[in-house]
């Protein structure tokens, strides 16, 4: 899961080539603070009782999460905290009551939580054997808490799509995804899946972890099929927050499924 100097560096000169060595600089110190400014909202408990957890501030309120170390997906990944940074502080641009969410390879829950709290109606998913630590934590720490009641479903990537979320019927006004693109087999799998359940005015926030280079190409095919404009660049972290929407209109589409 580890990147590369090499890596690194091309990214770096991938987002910098332009700039004046001064506004670097100021832009660079920006990052950092943002940077410092997200994982602040990460605390310990202060007395560690018989069940570990990791505490996180967002919406207002306590969240806690139980990770283990075992599977990735049971581990909660930086990326997920940087998106919740951002809908958090971008409350009006991105009103997500009453919103319609899927969240794609939702692992502990971080972004599931904090979207429900923020007051939309949220799909969270993710395989099978993440599921009872996803709904553990989900249930913890919004039970009573928020007006929507997340559902905790199993969507394996480009899997029964059409069966399990008919285009016809499922309409999200937003997909988030933290994280999912890594040294994994499903990177085709992961793009159908995009690619099936976003409608015409869905949108899509993704915070990618920029790792090696064979994962981060998936960034440029993603660029084909859909618009892709960039929220965050936090060099410091390895992550880039997009928002995208459909290149094609599913209306001028021929659906041949
Ligand atoms: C690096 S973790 C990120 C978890 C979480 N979004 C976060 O940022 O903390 C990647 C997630 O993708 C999920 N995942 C991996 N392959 C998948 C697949 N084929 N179908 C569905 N989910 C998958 C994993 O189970 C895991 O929860």
């Amino acid at each position: 899961m580890e990147n590369t100097e090499n890596d690194q560096n091309d990214h770096e000169k991938e987002t910098k080539n332009d700039t004046p060595a001064e506004a670097n600089g100021v832009e660079e110190e920006e990052e950092d603070e943002l940077s410092k400014e997200i994982m602040a909202r990460h605390f310990r408990p202060s007395i560690i009782k018989t069940e570990a957890w990791e505490g996180y501030m967002f919406a207002g309120l306590e969240i806690r999460i139980k990770e283990s170390t075992d599977l990735y997906g049971a581990m909660l990944w930086p990326s997920a905290m940087v998106l919740c940074h951002f809908l958090d502080t971008h409350r009006e641009a991105h009103n997500l009551e009453d919103k319609n969410i899927i969240e794609l390879g939702a692992g502990t829950g971080l972004v599931t939580i904090v979207t429900s709290l923020l007051g939309a109606k949220v799909t969270s998913t993710d395989l099978p054997e993440i599921l009872g630590n996803l709904q553990y934590n989900v249930n913890r720490n919004t039970r009573g808490r928020c007006r929507h009641p997340p559902l905790v479903t199993e969507l394996s990537w480009g899997k029964d799509l059409e069966k399990r979320f008919p285009r016809a019927s499922c309409h999200f006004d937003y997909i988030m995804a933290a994280d999912v693109v890594y040294a994994h087999p499903f990177l085709n799998e992961l793009m159908e899946t995009f690619e099936h359940l976003c409608q015409d005015n869905t949108v899509i926030l993704w915070a990618m972890r920029f790792r090696l280079d064979p994962e981060n190409s998936f960034v440029g095919r993603f660029q084909k099929l859909f618009h892709l404009e960039e929220l965050y660049n936090l060099p410091g972290l390895k992550i880039k927050l997009y928002s995208a929407t459909r290149r094609c209109p599913r209306s001028q589409h021929l659906d041949t499924t």
